[in-house]
């Protein structure tokens, strides 16, 4: 097999100061066990062998002693302690770097462990023409929306993409714009953060592997997927 392109250095954010609630672990979701290994170690040693350094763990309050042991010997990670909601414990991880002040930041949920390099390749090689870049697929099926359970209308699904993390961003663009953000409600994730201050995110292809473990079910037997090596561009 051919090396790999080299990719430009990056800093990377992991978001794990969740509580996963809907996945009614033992444990808070990112910590439990997943196809051999904790959750939130497969997305880490992911961003480490892609050299993402130094890579920020946003952990719960109390959870430095699960969370190092989740995540022994992986290269460059940095605990802290997130906040309230995911838009907190990514605005506390990335002030963190405000010194070191890298050129690219990645933000990705530890509930997504299944990251594979083609993905950090395609969102690193967007930032040279955009401020950020998100991974996302298409919606195949139709939309309807709801109002009491009855047909409201519908939506065109041709225009509409699922996104999913790790989200690329220039670091300088991402922290101005975590910053400059009202505050009044919670961003559904970092892509509006940067948008709603005036940045563009470029589309990359996803990858459907890469979904958020959010249910119980999710966890059950961590159901191998098959994968076709078919791109989602
Ligand atoms: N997250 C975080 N800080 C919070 C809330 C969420 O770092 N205050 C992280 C979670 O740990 C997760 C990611 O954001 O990796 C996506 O959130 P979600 O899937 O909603 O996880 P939880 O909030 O933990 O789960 P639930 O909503 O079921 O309680
Ligand atoms: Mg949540």
């Amino acid at each position: 097999m051919a090396d790999a392109p080299p990719l430009p250095p990056f800093a990377a954010v992991i978001v794990a100061a969740g509580k996963g609630l809907r996945a009614g672990q033992p444990v808070p979701k990112q910590f439990a066990m997943w196809r051999g290994k904790p959750v939130i170690r497969h997305s880490a040693e992911a961003l480490s062998a892609a050299g993402g350094s130094p890579i920020i763990v946003a952990i719960p309050e109390g959870g430095e002693e699960i969370a190092a042991a989740a995540l022994a010997g992986v290269d460059a990670v940095q605990l802290v302690t997130g906040g309230e909601t995911r838009q907190d414990s990514v605005r506390l991880a990335i002030e963190t770097l405000a010194e070191s002040a890298p050129d690219y930041v990645l933000i990705h949920d530890a509930a997504r462990p299944d990251l594979r390099r083609d993905v950090i390749e395609r969102l690193l090689s967007s930032l040279d023409q955009h401020p950020g870049a998100i991974p996302v697929l298409p919606v195949v099926d139709s939309l309807s929306v709801d109002e009491n359970g009855i047909m409201a209308g519908s939506a065109d699904r041709t225009v509409l993409r699922r996104v999913q993390t790790p989200q690329a961003f220039r670091y300088g663009d991402i922290l101005s714009a975590h910053r400059a953000w009202s505050g009044e409600s919670d961003a559904g994730d970092d892509a509006q953060v940067l948008v709603a201050d005036g940045g563009s995110i470029a589309h990359v292809g996803g990858d459907e592997a890469l979904k958020k473990l959010t249910f119980a079910e999710d966890f059950i037997g961590g159901q191998p997927m098959i994968r076709t090596g078919m791109g989602y561009d």
